[in-house]
C-alpha cells in the first residue's frame, strides 16, 4: 500500500515583485481560489521574511512565496535567484498516517528537518513535517519534500506527538543556512545493494488487479 497518497500542495518561490503576477496567473487563468494571503510572515524579524499566498484548487493547493530582504537576503529570494522565478521549492505529499510514515522513514535513514508541526495553513488544519534537502547544497537553495496529514471525515486533528515546541520552519532553514548544515534527506548507502524494484512490488495486490506496468515488466 502506498504510504503517500496524493500531492497536497506545491510551493513555488517567485522572484521579487512577482507574487501578484503569479497569483493572477493561477487564479484568473487556472481558476484557483485565494484562501490565504500573508504579506509579511515575520514582521518582527529585522533580518528577512517572506510573503505567502495560498491558492486552492480543491484537490491540491499552490503556495506562492516571495522573499522580503532586510539586513539579509531572504532564503526565498536566494532560492528564486538560484533556480529562477516560480521554481518549485517543495512539494507536500499527503500521508494516510503521518506518525506511521515518519517512523518508517526514520528507520530507513531519512533525515527530517525538526519535529512535527500542527497548524492551519491556507488549506485547513494539518500535521506537517519537512524533509531535509534532496541535494547537498546550502539549505536555503535546496528543494525538499514535506509530508502532511489532514483531518479525515470531519474529525479534528489529533496527534500523540508534543506540538510546536520547536522553531518554525523558516527559522530551521535559517539555522541550517547559518551553520553551514548541508546534510541531505537520504543517505543512499542505506539502500540495499541487491534492491530490485520488481521484488519490492506490494504483495497484497490480487493477481487480477495487478497494474499493467508490473505485467509489462515480466519477461516475455
Ligand atoms: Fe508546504
Amino acid at each position: 500500500m502506498s504510504r503517500v497518497n496524493r500531492v497536497d500542495h506545491i510551493a513555488y518561490a517567485v522572484a521579487s515583485g512577482m507574487i501578484e503576477k503569479w497569483a493572477w496567473y493561477h487564479i484568473a487563468i487556472e481558476g484557483g481560489k485565494l484562501t490565504k494571503r500573508v504579506d509579511d510572515v515575520r514582521p518582527d524579524d529585522e533580518d528577512s521574511s517572506m510573503k505567502l499566498w495560498c491558492i486552492d484548487f480543491e484537490s491540491f493547493g499552490i503556495v506562492l512565496v516571495e522573499g522580503i530582504d532586510r539586513k539579509k537576503i531572504s532564503q526565498v529570494s536566494a532560492f528564486a535567484e538560484a533556480h529562477g522565478d516560480h521554481s518549485v521549492q517543495h512539494i507536500a505529499f499527503d500521508t494516510v498516517n503521518l506518525e506511521d510514515f515518519v517512523t518508517h522513514a526514520i528507520s530507513n535513514g531519512v533525515n527530517l528537518r525538526g519535529q512535527q508541526l500542527v497548524s492551519n495553513d491556507g488549506f485547513g488544519d494539518l500535521k506537517q513535517l519537512f524533509g531535509k534537502g534532496y541535494a547537498k547544497q546550502n539549505a536555503a537553495l535546496m528543494s525538499f519534500p514535506e509530508y502532511v496529514e489532514r483531518p479525515k471525515g470531519g474529525e479534528g486533528m489529533s496527534t500523540s506527538v508534543p506540538q510546536n515546541t520547536g522553531k518554525n520552519f523558516y527559522q530551521r532553514i535559517e539555522d541550517a543556512r547559518n551553520s553551514g548544515d548541508t546534510s541531505t534527506l537520504i543517505d543512499f548507502s542505506r539502500m540495499p545493494r541487491d534492491w530490485d524494484p520488481l521484488k519490492s512490488q506490494p504483495t497484497e495486490t490480487q493477481p487480477n488487479d495487478a497494474p499493467n506496468h508490473t505485467l509489462e515488466a515480466e519477461p516475455a
